[in-house]
């Protein structure tokens, strides 16, 4: 079973919890997109839904599939939010932003009723840290920023793309950290907060209601 057939499982699992009448917030990432496709399926079918995207890329594809849009300004509630992870872990907490939409996902997710991220086996860790920690920082500060991740240890990287310096929908950058050897992930999270222009990091902790893991044939669902 390759891992796009993993998300796939996930991801149809996931819409299973999507009925008439609700708003959807929709993820990005490759696993989202399954999720999108799926959605959109449906909503042929004759769901009626419309969707929050998480990213102008979710916006576009959703588009496409046929998917009734609104903003969260204008959407009175969203009811569940499905969307993809790079990490969790055994407590479900989870990495986000490999995509580099984290800033809007996690608005989203801290706004919806019900949280489900989907993924493929191999985003089960023992431990966060595999991956490395993305953190949204606004331009004007990035250069201070990095230095003082640099003291702490983490080894920040500015994301580039293209050969040029990636940047997000909400016009920041990435700073990606090293954080494989770090045992308080609670107590990071907030230091990294405390600093100016740290607009948010891809640690989502205790937001996520339901993870739905594709593996092999099966979707295995762990719950709060
Ligand atoms: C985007 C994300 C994605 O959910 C995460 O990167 C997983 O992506 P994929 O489903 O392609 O593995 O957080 O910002």
């Amino acid at each position: 079973m390759n891992l796009d057939q993993e998300k796939l499982i996930a991801a149809k699992e996931a819409v299973k919890y999507v009925k008439n009448g609700m708003t959807v917030g929709l993820g990005t990432g490759s696993t989202a997109a399954h999720m999108v496709n799926e959605l959109g399926e449906l909503v042929k079918n004759g769901l009626e839904i419309v969707g929050v995207p998480s990213s102008e890329s979710t916006k576009k594809l959703a588009t496409e599939k046929g998917i009734p849009l609104t903003t969260l300004e204008k959407a009175n509630s969203i009811d569940v939010y499905i969307d993809g992870a790079d990490e969790f872990d055994p407590y479900m907490q989870l990495i986000k932003g490999g995509g580099g939409a984290l800033l809007r996902e996690k608005i989203l997710t801290y706004n919806s009723e019900l949280v489900i991220i989907i993924a493929d086996s191999q985003k089960e860790v023992k431990r966060l840290g595999d991956f490395k920690l993305p953190v949204e920082t606004i331009p004007f500060a990035t250069k201070k920023i990095e230095q003082s991740l640099q003291k702490m240890g983490l080894q920040p990287k500015l994301r580039v793309k293209n050969d040029e310096n990636f940047v997000t929908d909400e016009g920041n950058y990435i700073l990606d950290l090293n954080i494989k050897h770090i045992t308080n992930i609670p107590a990071l999270e907030s230091r990294l907060n405390q600093i100016p222009g740290i607009v948010e990091t891809g640690l989502f902790l205790d937001m996520a209601d339901m993870i739905i893991i594709g593996k092999g044939e099966n979707a295995i669902t762990l719950k709060k």
